[in-house]
C-alpha cells in the first residue's frame, strides 16, 4: 500500500483583485487542478515548480490543515478530510514560518509540551526532544528562548517538532530555507537517514541540487497539475538531456571554426555545444583548436541537471 494517494485532487481559492483604488473583483484561482499522484513508503518524494504553482496547498491538504474542494487523498491509508484525526496522529509537519511555538518557552521546553500533546510521559519527551536537538543541530541552542531564535534555529525547531512523535510520514515544505550550508547539509543528511529508516517524507524545495540529492521520485506542478514524474535520473532521460561542453579558445576573435562559438567570460572565444558522448567530442574539438594553431584556456563539461528539467518541463 502506498504511504500518499490522491486522485483528482482539487483546490480553488477566491482572490481579490484590485483594479483600481474603488473596484475590486473576485478571481477565482485553481492552486491544486486535478493532482493525482502516489507515494510509496519509506521514499523520499520531491514536489517542485515555480512560486505559487500550488506546492504548499499541497502539503496543506495532505497534512488536514486545508480541505480540498474536489477529489480525495488518502494518507497512511486513511482519508485526509474523513479521517484527520488518524492521519495527524501519524504524520509530522514542517510549514514555514512556523507558528506553533511559544516565543517565551525555550526550544526544548516547546519540545517537550508537543512530545506531551502526543501523550509521553515527561520523562520520555524530555529524552526524546534532547534527542532531536542533537538530529537537527540545535544542540546547546535549545536551552534558549524561542524568541531569540535566528531563522535557521527556527527552522531547525520546526524539524524537531515534526519528528517529536516518530511519524510514519513527514511533510516537509522548503525544509532548508534559510540554513546555513552546514545546517543545510545536516538536515539533508537527516531526511536521508529518515528514509533509510522506513519513514516518507514529502518535501518541497527550490533547490533543484538537493531535490537531486534526496529524492526518490520528483514531481513537477505547474498551474495547479502535475506536468512530470519520475526519478531524476528518469526525468532526464526522458527529456533526452546531454552533456554540455565549453572549450575556450585563446583567440583576439573567433577563429573560423566548425562549431558554434559564444563569447566566454573572460572575453575569449568558447566553443559551446550540447552532446551524449562528451569525451569524444571533447577530443575532437581540441584537435581542431590547435590544429588551427591556437591553445585551448580551459575547458569544462557540465552534466544535465534537475535544474535543466525543470526548465525544459516548465517552458513547455
Ligand atoms: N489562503 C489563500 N487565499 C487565496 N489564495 C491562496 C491562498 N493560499 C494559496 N493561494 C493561492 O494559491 C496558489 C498556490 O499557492 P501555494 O502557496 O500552494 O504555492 P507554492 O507552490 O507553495 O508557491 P511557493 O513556491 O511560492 O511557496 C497561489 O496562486 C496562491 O496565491
Ligand atoms: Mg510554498
Amino acid at each position: 500500500m502506498n504511504a500518499i494517494t490522491c486522485e483528482d485532487l482539487r483546490k480553488f481559492f477566491r482572490a481579490k483583485v484590485k483594479r483600481s483604488f474603488f473596484s475590486r473583483e473576485d478571481s477565482l484561482i485553481r492552486a491544486l487542478d486535478g493532482v493525482s499522484l502516489g507515494v510509496e513508503r519509506g521514499v523520499v518524494f520531491s514536489l517542485v515548480g515555480p512560486n505559487g504553482a500550488g506546492k504548499t496547498t499541497m502539503v496543506k491538504i495532505l497534512s488536514t490543515l486545508l480541505i480540498p474542494d474536489g477529489g480525495r487523498a488518502e494518507v497512511g491509508g486513511y482519508d485526509v478530510v474523513k479521517q484527520a484525526n488518524h492521519v495527524r496522529r501519524i504524520i509530522g509537519l514542517v510549514l514555514a514560518p512556523d507558528k506553533g511555538f511559544y516565543t517565551r518557552l525555550t526550544g526544548i521546553e516547546n519540545l517537550v509540551y508537543y512530545g506531551r500533546l502526543y501523550g509521553l510521559s515527561k520523562e520520555e519527551a524530555v529524552k526524546k526532544a534532547e534527542q532531536l536537538l542533537e538530529l537537527t543541530g540545535l544542540g546547546a541552542d535549545g536551552a534558549r528562548l524561542y524568541e531569540e531564535y535566528s531563522l535557521g534555529m527556527r527552522a531547525k525547531l520546526s524539524i524537531a517538532k515534526a519528528l517529536i512523535n516518530d511519524p510514519e510520514i513527514v511533510f516537509l515544505d522548503e525544509p532548508t530555507i534559510g540554513l546555513d550550508p552546514l545546517s543545510a547539509r545536516r538536515i539533508r543528511s537527516l531526511i536521508k537517514d529518515l528514509a533509510t529508516q522506513g519513514m516518507t517524507v514529502f518535501m518541497t524545495s527550490h533547490n533543484m541540487w538537493e531535490v537531486e540529492a534526496l529524492s526518490n521520485t520528483v514531481a513537477v506542478i505547474k498551474s495547479g497539475k502535475i506536468v512530470a514524474e519520475g526519478s531524476p535520473a528518469e526525468l532526464k532521460e526522458r527529456l533526452r538531456l546531454s552533456y554540455r561542453l565549453e572549450v575556450e579558445i585563446i583567440a583576439d576573435k573567433s577563429p573560423d571554426i566548425n562549431f558554434p562559438v559564444t563569447v566566454g567570460e573572460r572575453g575569449y572565444p568558447v566553443v559551446t555545444m550540447e552532446t551524449d558522448r562528451p569525451g569524444e567530442d571533447l577530443v575532437k574539438v581540441i584537435d581542431e583548436v590547435r590544429r588551427l594553431g591556437y591553445s585551448v584556456g580551459g575547458v569544462r563539461v557540465l552534466e544535465p541537471s534537475l535544474e535543466e528539467v525543470l526548465t525544459r518541463v516548465l517552458s513547455r
